[in-house]
């Protein structure tokens, strides 16, 4: 059975499970290395804890942004022109959007999101707030390419993709996205694209487990979410926070690793771990401004600018839709 949850298209079987979630845990418990997908950290509990994480003083990303979103927007509108359709990928609450709009004269804004509801409401606001401005919100999962409204076709286009979620996808996946987004948006348009920058370990680790615990809170309620929804029993109190900067790759890898020798069941499958062992949650890959390049590339844009905060812990960059065949 198909049902609309205000987040996404769940599939349920009979007894009202998300089949997809319960496939991904036994999945990932099974492997040597234990490991769930970040994606399931965002039920309610989750979406909330991680609005407080962007609370936190330790966590720089979002204000780092927000300070160069701005800062810089009569840079961004000489090089973007006036007259673009913003397409915003995963839109949210559209939050950081407000100084993009007033900053380059956009023909339309085209928010996508795969929650229906969240995506009418926030789309709404931003109209009382940009009473010229005509805004087609498109409920579609934009890790694919996403038919765009036959009102904007003909018109320039931007991507905007804050928040540097990039960087919670492995490079190969990351590449795929920004291949996908490059289909979506059409040969003549332009990225604006948030990444986190490569930095000193301990402010990057601090960034990840931070004093008041809320990222600690946001990595367990994993566990509790797998007890609620999928009939688990795993003692959430065994389990500790890990976050850990590995810089061979230049991500910040989050665990969640057993105190004690714990056996556990979910989903009627049985599950044992030694004290240790962990359950990698997630990767947060930082970027420096020739590793971004090459991401970007390699997903079909070239960089045209890159913009970081006073400080220089985030960038903001923004390309352009490259030739499918460059010259060799
Ligand atoms: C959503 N994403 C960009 C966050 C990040 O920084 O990788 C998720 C997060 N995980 C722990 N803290 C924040």
């Amino acid at each position: 059975m198909a049902v609309e949850t205000g987040i996404r298209i769940v599939e349920e079987d009979d007894s009202g499970i998300d089949k997809a979630f319960r496939a991904d845990v036994l999945a990932g418990l099974s492997q040597r290395q234990k490991a769930i997908p970040a994606r399931w950290f965002y039920d309610e509990r989750g979406s909330q804890l991680f609005e407080d994480i962007t609370q936190q003083p330790e966590y720089y990303p979002t204000r780092a942004e927000t300070e160069i979103l701005s800062t810089r927007g009569a840079e961004f509108a000489a090089l973007t022109g006036a007259g673009r359709a913003v397409v915003e990928f995963g839109s949210g609450s559209s939050v950081k959007t407000p100084h993009l709009l007033r900053a380059i004269s956009p023909g339309a804004y085209v928010p996508i999101d795969i929650s229906g509801e969240f995506l009418r409401e926030s789309a709404a606001a931003l109209s009382v707030r940009f009473p010229g401005l005509p805004v087609f919100p498109v409920e579609a999962d934009f890790t694919k390419p996403v038919a765009l409204p036959d009102e904007v076709q003909g018109m320039a286009m931007l991507g905007f993709f804050p928040g540097s979620t990039i960087g919670n996808l492995v490079p190969r996946t990351a590449v795929d996205l920004l291949r996908s987004m490059r289909e979506t948006l059409g040969p003549d348009s332009q990225l604006l694209i948030g990444m986190d920058r490569i930095k000193d370990e301990s402010v990057l680790e601090a960034a990840y487990d931070d004093a008041a615990g809320v990222t600690a809170q946001f990595n367990r309620n994993l566990l509790t979410r797998i007890n609620r929804e999928l009939g688990g029993d795993i003692p959430v109190d065994a389990f500790e926070h890990l976050a850990r900067w590995n810089d061979l790759i230049a991500r910040i890898e989050m665990h969640l690793r057993a105190t004690r020798d714990v056996a556990f069941t979910v989903a009627g499958r049985r599950f044992t771990m030694k004290a240790g062992e962990t359950i990698h949650t997630e990767n947060s890959h930082k970027y420096d401004p020739r590793s971004s390049a090459a991401l970007l590339l390699a997903g079909g844009w070239t960089p045209l600018a890159d913009w970081t905060d006073a400080d220089g812990r985030f960038s903001l960059i923004l390309a352009e839709a490259s030739e499918y065949r460059m010259a060799p």
